[in-house]
């Protein structure tokens, strides 16, 4: 395990992560079970994400819209039971604070109960409000700005944000603003690298890029992509470090093949029983 794992990782540690003051990048994995969160743990992040995206990678939906607070309570409470070195953050599912800031609240809290650190939602201005009543019941937010997959209808399809000038400066405004509004950090997703590198700039709290180029103060990638677990052909921003979904494949056609040949189990693993059961079996 490394020296980065050992250490526990908490909102205000994270907070000044800036590169530009020699802080190393953050890393953010997503997990959302107990043996994905022992992983990311073990490898040393810095931050597991528990993100809606298990709508997609875990449970075959094709977008995050699909699951509710009560579906990331449970797979939060998976993710928690590994105890992991790293800050747990929650990802506030659709339709979790779009209604009121009450409710927002409330959902916020149910999954710090089911052991989130922090949480994380989606969007700029208008979310402000649901924002600040979040951290005033000091509850730390992480923002998410760029490509939202939450709003993959209102988009149009999964495309990459903020392409021209005005979007942009749309998009600056909103990062400071999510700054203004207490945010410790922001994942920027699906923007040109010079509009990751301009808001990093611009900004006093880390950016956690994912398709977002490599200024960011930090990078974030999907457990299942980054092993090779997906189903979908990854995105260019997706850089596949094994195969483990051909390795798991090959493993249990290996077993498939020894229970049909008969060659498992072995007489090393069977339990034996007394020569007396056997002749009173017989
Ligand atoms: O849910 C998720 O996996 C995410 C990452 C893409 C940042 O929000």
């Amino acid at each position: 395990m490394s020296e980065t794992a050992k250490a526990a990782v908490t909102v205000p540690s994270l907070r000044s992560r800036k590169r530009r003051t020699g802080a190393v990048p953050i890393v953010m994995v997503t997990a959302y079970d107990e043996p994905g969160a022992r992983i990311v743990s073990n490898a040393g992040v810095d931050i597991v994400l528990v993100g809606d995206s298990v709508s997609n990678n875990v449970l075959g939906h094709q977008d995050a819209l699909h699951i509710d607070t009560d579906v990331m309570v449970h797979h939060i409470a998976a993710v928690a039971q590994a105890h992991p070195h790293c800050l747990i953050v929650g990802d506030m599912p659709w339709m979790s604070y779009h209604l009121s800031t009450d409710e927002a609240v409330r959902n916020a809290a149910k999954l710090i109960r089911a052991g989130a650190q922090a949480v994380k939602l989606e969007g700029g201005r208008a979310r402000l409000p649901v924002i600040e009543a979040i951290i005033r019941a000091e509850i730390p937010v992480m923002g998410h700005l760029g490509l939202t997959p939450q709003s993959v209808l209102a988009m149009g399809g999964f495309k990459v944000q903020a392409r021209n000038i005005a979007a942009a400066d749309a998009l600056l405004d909103a990062a400071k603003s999510l700054e203004a509004a207490g945010c410790f950090a922001f994942v920027i997703e699906g923007v040109p690298d010079v509009v990751g590198a301009a808001v990093t700039d611009a900004i006093g709290v880390p950016t956690i890029g994912i398709g977002a180029g490599p200024s960011c103060d930090g990078q974030v990638m999907v457990f299942h992509d980054l092993l090779g677990l997906g189903s979908r052909t990854p995105p260019k921003f997706v850089r596949q470090y094994a195969e483990i979904g051909r390795i798991a494949t090959d493993a249990i056609a290996a077993f498939a093949a020894d229970v049909r040949g008969g060659s498992f189990p072995s007489d090393a693993e069977s339990y034996h029983g007394s020569a007396e059961l056997g002749e009173a079996l017989s």
